[in-house]
């Protein structure tokens, strides 16, 4: 069956980043399906040469060395341009006649995919339908829509009932591109096809679980966004959640969309919601001291650029057994990981002295750079008495399958493509995720709760977060990764 991929704000970054690059490399690798057609949309006039002209350019930057000349020119005439803007329905009039021709008698499924800024969702998604181009009699009509979606849970509900007055849920593909990661799959398949750690993956053995978004990157120039989001809605509410999700989810029934959604909602539903109080006790929130000197920040910005919070679920599974969520820029490296850490052994044995505090193990799931997993564990120091150190079992995707992750949005679009939903966010779990972060959101716009902390950039964010964590009787694992 033909697709035909409609790209509203075409003229975008992320059209150029990250969706032409995806779609281009799915046709090196002869994964894109046979009669793809890609159609950008959006108000600047350009012809489709023109149009294709750009995006060599660009596509050749971001691909780096897999581009081939010679594949462009076969992927080229499969792309196609429409000049329109989304406020007006004679746009929408113009563009519907406009797929059927290129489409021809036989069809095609459809993907519309809203990469503008998200005020145009709504109207988009309204004038997709005043336009009567979301039917399905004949061929699969899908709707991607990128993040942000909403700013806190009223918002996503609005967006969400909009969508549903147009679209069918299961026309809906709400991404996050962290569900688009190669790792971030992997943790299902660690623990789901493997024996080993079910039995261990509770309240009995592990003590804890943390998981880190760092960046080395400052905003730079991207504050325009970032100070009306700031970290907990830039990274919290989609990609830390989903990372816990994943961690703490039972296994699905099957693995496919609703199944695997099920279980997530699941565990959204079972976290503790902060109340008043907790979010002094419970959450950090700092900025890099520069922070306020980058274009376009407000002098007296309060925009949380790290945070850490304490969440709790409540079931079997996890009662008592806290997870840490840490994200933040201008840190010491870019690292994503997930880190869980056991309990101690129930009795030690071996004298470790004073100055060697005894660690207890734990298992590493790097996300990213130097996607792998470590599992730490003590052994006998050789020819040193009893002396003993904690040390590692490691393996790393790159050694063991050779080549790099390919990027999220290859898989993503893919998924879209075949009506595969597993990787994406249904409505409710948007909704419930928003549900965790709007009190922590709503606690921190109030001045000095918790008081925002600043923090010199190339660390591990603010000490307090440190002291915080002291406070609990437990440390974060702040380590980059190493890329062998
Ligand atoms: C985006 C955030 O969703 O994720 C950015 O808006 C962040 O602020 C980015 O830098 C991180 O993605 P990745 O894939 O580089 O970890």
């Amino acid at each position: 069956m033909p697709h035909t991929i409609v790209i509203f704000g075409a003229s975008g970054d992320l059209t150029s980043r990250k969706l032409v690059p995806a779609l281009y490399e799915l046709k090196r690798k002869g994964r894109l399906p046979d009669q793809t057609r890609i159609v950008g949309f959006s108000r600047t006039k350009f012809s489709n040469e023109a149009w294709r002209e750009n995006l060599a350019e660009t596509t050749a930057r971001f691909v780096g060395e897999d581009f081939s000349r010679a594949t462009w020119e076969e992927f080229a005439p499969s792309i196609f341009y429409h000049a329109g803007d989304i406020d007006r329905p004679e746009s929408f009039r113009s563009l519907a006649p406009y797929l059927d021709e290129l489409e021809g008698e036989r069809g095609a499924t459809r993907v519309y995919y809203l990469a503008t800024a998200p005020r145009f969702y709504e109207p988009a998604v309204a004038q997709l339908g005043e336009a009567a181009m979301v039917e399905e009699s004949l061929h699969p009509r899908r709707l991607v829509i990128e993040k942000p979606f909403g700013t806190d849970l009223k918002t996503a509900q609005e967006l969400n009932r909009k969508v549903h007055e147009v679209f069918h849920e299961s026309q809906v593909y709400r991404i996050d591109h962290y569900l688009g990661k190669e790792t971030v799959q992997n943790v299902l398949v660690l623990r789901f096809a493997n024996g080993i750690f079910e039995p261990i993956w509770n309240r009995n053995y592990v003590d804890h679980v943390q998981i880190t978004a760092a960046e080395e990157v400052t905003i730079g120039h991207r504050a325009g966004y970032y100070e009306t989001v700031g970290v907990l809605r830039d990274m919290f509410q989609n990609h830390l959640l989903q990372l816990m999700c994943l961690t703490a989810m039972e296994a699905p029934a099957r693995f496919e969309a609703d199944a695997i959604r099920d279980e997530k909602v699941k565990v959204l539903r079972s976290v503790r919601r902060l109340g008043r109080e907790d979010v002094f006790t419970d959450s950090v929130r700092g900025q890099y001291r520069k922070y306020r000197d980058e274009p376009n920040v407000a002098p007296d910005s309060e925009t949380a650029t790290f945070g850490a919070v304490k969440l709790q679920i409540d079931n079997w599974r996890w009662q008592g057994v806290p997870f840490y969520l840490r994200s933040g820029k201008a840190m010491s490296c870019r690292t994503t990981q997930i880190v869980i850490q056991f309990r101690q052994a129930p009795h030690m044995l071996f004298d470790v002295g004073p100055r060697a505090p005894y660690e207890a193990n734990r298992l590493v799931l790097q996300v990213q750079p130097a996607e792998g997993i470590q599992l730490h564990f003590h052994t006998k120091v050789p020819d040193a008495g009893m002396k003993l150190r904690l040390t590692d079992l490691s393996f790393q995707f790159a050694e063991k399958f050779g080549g790099g992750m390919p990027d999220s949005y290859q898989r993503l679009l893919l998924d879209v493509m075949q009506g595969d939903a597993s990787l994406f966010s249904r409505s409710d779990e948007v909704e419930l995720a928003w549900s965790i972060i709007d009190p922590i959101q709503q606690g921190w716009e109030r001045p000095g709760w918790p008081p925002l902390a600043l923090y010199e950039a190339g660390g591990w964010g603010p000490p307090a977060a440190e002291e915080w964590m002291c406070k609990q009787h437990r440390q974060w694992f702040d380590a980059c990764p190493v890329l062998k």
